[in-house]
């Protein structure tokens, strides 16, 4: 068996009197790409937040290997070695795909995005070695990312969220969690993220995939977690998943 990178067990989180993830258990491998399904509201952000630190669990344990992760701040979370994609891309639009992916290369004494662009913008953020600079332009062809100098604001959504992944990668996770990597892309865009993702695991990272794009999701992960109302209420196979009687409940309203 492949080593457990990521381990969740038992961990909660409300909002006030809004219970998002109640007792939330699952486990990542090295190389595994896991699907996390389920309908809006599910709790399935929140528990990519908590997970990487954006959002503090309330109760349970996050481990990452056997050291236990929980509660840190998020800077935390990315030097254990996370890092993520957020379900509505946050990139500096009027910054060219080579500066926003360079983002992901700076230190990670910045907690958010925001801040990280705000230091890029004052020049607290290093500048591009050539070493890194090779790395960008690796990583783009690796991903299939045309056009290094092309302003974010003239792509695609589909390209915008593989420039999102490829800041991510850069990195170096062991650890990806991606919120919604298909939403809203086009064919070529959801084969670009295909692409991208398989030559991801293939490094040994784990990655764990968030989409509503089910018959996607299921075609390309490893096992698939069925989340509704913060709960887990299936973790399988996909064929097993897509088959269950939680899948027709959860999405059908019906067991039969
Ligand atoms: N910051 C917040 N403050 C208050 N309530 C929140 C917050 N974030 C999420 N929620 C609530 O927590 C629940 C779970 O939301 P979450 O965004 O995690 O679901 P999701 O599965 O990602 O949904 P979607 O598929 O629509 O993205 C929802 O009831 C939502 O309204
Ligand atoms: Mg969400």
């Amino acid at each position: 068996m492949d080593e457990i990178l990521l381990s969740c067990s038992n961990v909660s989180k409300s909002y006030g009197g809004v219970a998002a993830v109640r007792a939330v258990g699952l486990e990542l491998r090295a190389g595994e790409i896991l699907g996390l399904i389920g309908p809006n509201g599910a709790g399935k952000t929140t528990l990519v937040d908590v997970i990487t630190g954006q959002q503090t669990a309330d109760t349970g344990v996050i481990r990452i290997g056997t050291v236990s992760l929980t509660g840190p701040p998020s800077r935390r979370a990315r030097l254990a070695g996370f890092a993520r994609t957020f379900q509505h891309p946050q990139l500096a639009l009027d910054m060219t795909v080579r500066e926003n992916i360079l983002i992901g290369a700076v230190p990670d004494r910045f907690s958010s995005p925001w801040r990280v662009l705000a230091s890029a913008f004052s020049g607290a953020a290093r500048p591009a070695t050539p070493e890194i600079d090779d790395r960008i332009t690796d990583l783009a062809a690796e991903l299939n990312i045309s056009a290094l100098d092309r302003m974010c604001a003239d792509l695609t959504l589909g390209e915008q969220r593989l420039v999102e992944v490829a800041r991510a990668l850069l990195r170096g996770p062991t650890v990806l969690l991606l919120d919604e990597p298909f939403a809203g892309g086009d064919p070529r865009g959801v084969e670009g993220m295909i692409h991208a993702l398989t030559r991801i695991v293939e490094r040994g990272c784990g990655v764990l995939v968030v989409d509503h794009n089910v018959d996607i999701v299921a075609s390309l992960v490893d096992r698939l977690v069925l989340m509704d109302q913060g709960q887990v209420v299936f973790d399988g196979l996909p064929t097993a998943a897509m088959a269950s009687q939680e899948m027709r409940t959860v999405y059908f309203g019906s067991g039969t």
